[in-house]
């Protein structure tokens, strides 16, 4: 199995869950993180990390989103790990916006 991060991640990069992941299995594109299906190890601890709930076990990504766990497994290809936090990208959104701005 693997981890994936979602749309919610895309122009927010919070970057906390960078933080406490023990394999550095994070990427960092230019928009939002990607994890490594090869370096996950499924601890889940980066879950409850991210302030607006990006980050899914692969079994449970919401089906709207199902495209982003290839997405993860190619992007983070192209990019350099991450594993100390920075600052978000200067729009992100709160988890109450993003989800007003998808009309629920
Ligand atoms: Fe890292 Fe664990 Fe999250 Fe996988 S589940 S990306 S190993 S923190
Ligand atoms: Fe993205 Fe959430 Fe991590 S917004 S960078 S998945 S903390």
């Amino acid at each position: 199995m693997t981890y994936t991060v979602t749309a919610y991640c895309d122009g927010c990069k919070y970057t906390d869950c960078v933080e406490v992941c023990p394999v550095e299995a994070f990427h960092e594109g230019p928009t939002m993180l990607y994890i490594n299906p090869e370096t996950c190890i499924d601890c889940d601890v980066c879950v409850a990390t991210c302030p607006v709930e990006a980050i899914y076990p692969e079994d449970q990504v919401p089906e709207k989103w199902a495209d982003y766990t290839r997405i993860n497994a190619e992007e983070c290809e192209k990019y350099p790990t991450i594993s100390v936090q920075v600052d978000p990208l200067p729009d992100a959104k709160t988890l109450e916006e993003l989800q007003a701005a998808e009309g629920g």
